[in-house]
């Protein structure tokens, strides 16, 4: 099982970190293909817990080497301070690699991000503000800086300039901001440079060479198929593909090359940021699954937006990332509910829609059709396999495994790496 990706299936923080953690014990690599340090992984080790944002998740397993690839947004002043603040509590990060090929993330990025989103008022996307739109706008237009431009100051000093020239225009006459000196941006930049520079190389033959000689590699995904800024629900998206395609692109590795597409999917929904959300809840059952879920924004401490779970998002994430899985997370928040909503279906404008509508009109319209699934009382948080949940909790799994389109292969009971129930295993 050379290669496999692990994505969110839904609009992310479904677990992506923790199942990720799981696997890292017997993966050789752990690569970020997308997105940057927008993302929030929580991964609990024992007592310990860790919260990531720019690194791969498999930073915390002894043998394996974490990757940052060439499609993701770095931030080098957040790369280095995340590797500090580990390395404090004792995680050896000496073996990380970065792709000379990312692109970086400077003040300039972070600062368009906010007054972008300030301008925008009401209708905003409610970015995280960490430059990532911005960063990868840049990378489009052909005016992004590359992790590998810290290396010949001239090119990297060229490049601020013609990136700022414009940029300073917008900056100054429309938002009314102070220009940025570009000049202070070189030096920034080159400040950090030789601390970067141990962990910069040429992902692509690396993790290509490790495949072609046997050895597991784990894409591990940011965000989630519905921020997919191709496949999401767009303009509320991210700006990269967290979609299975992405993998290949962001890592340049082909995709003959990929086994396994494992979706985390949430026994519930969430959502942070603005955009639709047709299982949202506004009454005491949303504010008991945020409060049991421990729904909060691991980047922004913002309140996540809590629903039903979404069967149309589930089978939607099954056909665009041709997955072959599902981890199935947080089973037990759903622990004392009586009967259980889960949508099957929308309705838009007085149709029933089985498929997610590719129009944002529809979408938006699409009022949830729920069926109602018996609840279960007892604590789910020790079950070690299958059987040992109570009957109306499997019957729960198998239904949500029937709507969804894929074999839900793993179940998690609690945020611990051992507190999952292993059905099939992912590296066979
Ligand atoms: P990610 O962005 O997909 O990695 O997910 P986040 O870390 O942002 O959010 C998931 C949250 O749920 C974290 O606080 C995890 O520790 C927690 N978590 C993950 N799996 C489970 C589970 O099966 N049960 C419970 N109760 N918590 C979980
Ligand atoms: P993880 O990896 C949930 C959301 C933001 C906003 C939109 C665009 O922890 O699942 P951006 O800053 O990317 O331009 O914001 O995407 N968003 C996430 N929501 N989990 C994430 O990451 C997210 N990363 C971005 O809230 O709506
Ligand atoms: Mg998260």
């Amino acid at each position: 099982m050379p290669a496999l990706v692990l994505l969110g299936a839904q609009w992310g923080d479904e677990g992506k970190g923790k199942a990720t953690d799981l696997l890292g014990g017997s993966v050789d690599y752990v690569v970020r293909y997308q997105g940057g340090n927008n993302a929030g992984h929580t991964v609990v080790v024992g007592d310990q817990k860790y919260a990531l944002h720019l690194l791969p998740s498999g930073i915390l397993s002894p043998g394996c080497t974490p990757v940052i690839g060439n499609g993701v947004v770095v931030d080098p002043a957040v790369l280095l301070s995340e590797l500090s603040g580990l390395n404090e509590r004792g995680v050896d990060t000496s073996k990380l690699l970065v792709s000379g090929n990312a692109h970086l993330i400077t003040p300039y990025h972070t600062t368009v991000d906010k007054v972008t989103e300030r301008f925008l008022g009401k209708r905003k996307i409610g970015t995280t503000g960490r430059g990532i739109g911005p960063t990868y706008a840049d990378k489009i237009n052909r005016v992004g800086i590359r992790v590998q431009d810290l290396y010949d100051e001239s090119i990297l000093t060229q490049k601020v300039e013609a990136a700022l020239d414009f940029k300073n225009q917008i900056l100054a006459k429309l938002y009314n901001r102070r220009a940025i000196d570009s000049a202070k941006i070189v030096d920034e930049l080159l400040g950090y440079a030789e601390q970067i520079r141990p962990f910069v190389a040429d992902t692509t033959l690396i993790l290509n060479n490790a495949i072609d000689d046997g050895k597991v590699v784990l894409f591990e995904g940011g965000q989630g198929t519905l921020l997919d800024v191709d496949h999401g629900t767009y303009p509320f998206v991210t700006s990269s593909n967290p979609t299975a395609g992405g993998a290949c692109t962001g890592a340049g590795v082909g995709p003959t090359k990929i086994n396994r597409v494992i979706g985390i999917l949430k026994a519930y929904t969430t959502r942070v940021g603005a955009g639709p959300f047709p299982t949202e809840l506004f009454d005491k059952d949303g504010e008991a699954l945020r409060t049991i879920g421990g729904e909060r924004g691991v980047t922004t401490g913002r309140d996540r937006r809590c629903g039903w779970f979404d069967a149309v998002i589930a089978r939607y994430a099954t056909r665009v990332n041709g997955l072959t899985d599902f981890f199935l997370t947080k089973l037990d928040v759903l622990t004392g509910w009586e009967q259980i909503p889960v949508c099957v279906a929308y309705e838009i404008d007085g149709k029933r829609v089985e498929e997610l509508p590719y129009s944002q009109t529809d979408f938006h319209h699409a009022k949830p059709i729920y069926e109602m699934l018996p609840g279960w009382t007892e604590d789910i948080s020790k079950a070690k396999t299958f059987s040992e949940l109570p009957k109306n909790a499997q019957a729960y799994v198998k239904a949500l495994e029937e709507m969804s389109g894929a074999p839900i292969s793993a179940i998690g009971v609690g945020p611990g790496r051992d507190e999952t129930i292993e059905i099939n295993s992912f590296l066979s």
